[in-house]
């Protein structure tokens, strides 16, 4: 069903219960935010102003944005600052009527600069758990490993998560996609699996459909994130559909990296139409300009979404999350009674 007015769909994203299951917490910093740490730790950063920084947020691909990503990162020196980060998220995802969110965090962009493993995982486990009680948004924390690095790094950091295994849900594949396929991580991803922590792989955002095959056969992902290259093969198609594979696909993030010229290119009705199991995400929302709910407006405006639509994509949210059966089920039961309202 279409429809009455573009307020009328605004309103009904706004309203809809929701997940959010690629987001990288270190690229939720705020320029505001990234002033007052800088400040906090005594640390030059080479811009002047917030509204500066925002102007420096112009990129041509992916790499353009992970080198001003890393550079930004290195405000965050403390306990206090991850639990601040973190928690600025929860409370701007909470406006957006999310309840549930599937973090990442980058632990080698940060003991790669000398700030220990324990100080931002502890930040970030505590503002998850400050979310639930206060906010009651439920959170799961997945662990990336960078794919410009070695696997023998990424090996050391599984390694030095062993303290924290029963708070990390899954491992992840991030940074830059191309010349580094997910069979470069072969090892750590078995490794993981075989202590039991889920896998999810960023394939297909900028690299070939190639290592979209290789994050199913070789990584064993039980979550695919972007994938937007996969379209180019129909046979992949096939098999994610097989799978019930869901997408974590990020439209804004997609427009600012110019993996498409503009949203009305964006792959994502395509996907949905083709049964595929694509959800709506924000990737970097301070870097590409929106949250939750921003992406949701974009894309539905630019692709002329319905409310079945949205439905589908928030239903997919929870259906891909990593939350059990019967909360998934009860989450469903809540779109369907909002879904009710708003129509009655
Ligand atoms: N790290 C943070 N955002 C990323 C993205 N969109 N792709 C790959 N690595 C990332
Ligand atoms: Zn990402």
């Amino acid at each position: 069903m279409s429809f009455a007015s573009p307020e009328q769909r605004g309103a009904f994203i706004a309203g809809i219960p929701k997940a959010e299951l690629h987001l990288h917490i270190e690229g939720s910093l705020e320029p505001e935010m990234m002033f007052a740490l800088a400040q906090r730790n005594a640390i030059d950063i080479p811009f002047a102003s917030a509204e500066e920084v925002r102007k420096a947020y112009a990129f041509s691909n992916l790499q353009d944005f992970l080198d001003i990503y890393y550079q930004g990162m290195n405000v965050l020196r403390t306990e206090q600052d991850f639990y601040d980060l973190t928690t600025a998220y929860f409370r701007r995802i909470h406006a957006d009527n999310a309840i549930h969110a599937e973090i990442f965090f980058d632990p080698q962009g940060h003991t790669e600069r000398g700030v220990a493993f324990s100080t931002a995982i502890d930040g970030i486990l505590r503002a998850m758990d400050d979310a639930q009680s206060d906010l009651n948004i439920s959170s799961q924390l997945i662990m990336c490993f960078l794919r410009h690095l070695s696997e023998e790094d990424a090996l050391a950091t599984l390694e030095e998560a062993t303290p924290y295994l029963d708070r990390i849900s899954g491992v992840g594949l991030d940074s830059s996609e191309l010349g580094h396929p997910p069979s470069k991580f072969a090892k750590v991803f078995a490794k993981a699996k075989a202590l039991g922590l889920k896998a999810v792989a960023h394939a297909g955002e900028e690299g070939p459909p190639d290592y979209v095959w290789e994050a199913l056969d070789i990584l064993k992902i039980e979550r695919m994130d972007h994938g937007n290259r996969s379209l180019e093969d129909p046979r992949l198609v096939q098999r994610l559909q097989d799978n019930q594979m869901t997408l974590t696909v990020c439209p804004l993030s997609n427009l600012s990296l110019c993996v498409v010229d503009n949203l009305k290119d964006h792959p994502l009705k395509k996907m949905l139409d083709l049964g595929l199991h694509a959800t709506i995400n924000s990737d970097d929302p301070s870097y590409f300009g929106g949250y939750l709910n921003d992406n949701y407006e974009a894309t539905a405006s630019a692709l002329n979404l319905d409310k079945d639509d949205i439905i589908a994509l928030a239903k997919n949210s929870f259906r891909g999350s990593f939350l059990d059966e019967e909360t998934i089920a009860q989450s469903l039961r809540h779109i369907d009674d909002y879904v009710a309202r708003f129509d009655g």
